[in-house]
């Protein structure tokens, strides 16, 4: 009963998240999963919302099976302080965008960085990359890095750290 309650809760919560025509294209639920907040156990985002964006700095580039899609692309990412992140990228994720834009070291050329925290508890999740260019019609503006060791999927058998 507990369980069925968290669902409806969570399908409630994400219903209002996207936008209704986003949700009606969204296509069939299965092997879906919404990605929490490692840290507070929020929802933060939707494997459907999960995408390859390769950067050329990557140090490695995987495919792996994670929150019930198949061949999500995992690319190992280094910071100018040697800190290496697996990370995902993401068309749409639930961020609290830190700081001003940043321009420097970006790992995605054209594509200015803030960091992306949980909007429930300020956990580090990633960063959302922006983009000011409109020139191409299909061009994505913005999206987002999440930081593996830092979500979790909702069907993971894990306990909240
Ligand atoms: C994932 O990759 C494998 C191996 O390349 C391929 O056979 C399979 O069809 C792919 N699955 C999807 C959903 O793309
Ligand atoms: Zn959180």
């Amino acid at each position: 009963m507990f369980y069925l309650l968290h669902v409806i809760l969570l399908t409630y919560l994400s219903n209002n998240l996207y936008s209704a025509a986003e949700s009606s294209n969204r296509g069939e639920k299965n092997g879906q999963e919404l990605l929490l907040c490692r840290k507070c156990g929020a929802d933060v985002a939707d494997s459907f919302y999960i995408f390859s964006k390769p950067s050329p700095g990557a140090r490695k580039t995987e495919k792996q099976n994670l929150f019930g899609k198949q061949n999500v692309t995992v690319q190992t990412l280094i910071n100018p302080f040697g800190v290496k992140f697996e990370v995902v990228t993401m068309e749409k994720a639930r961020c609290d965008n830190i700081g001003p834009q940043q321009g420097a070291d970006s790992w995605f050329p054209g594509f200015t960085w803030r960091i992306c925290a949980c909007p429930h508890c300020g956990q580090h999740l990633g960063w959302t990359f922006e983009s000011s260019d409109k020139r191409e019609k299909d061009h994505i503006n913005s999206f987002h890095g999440l930081i593996l060791a830092n979500v979790l999927g909702e069907n993971c058998k894990c306990f909240i750290v």
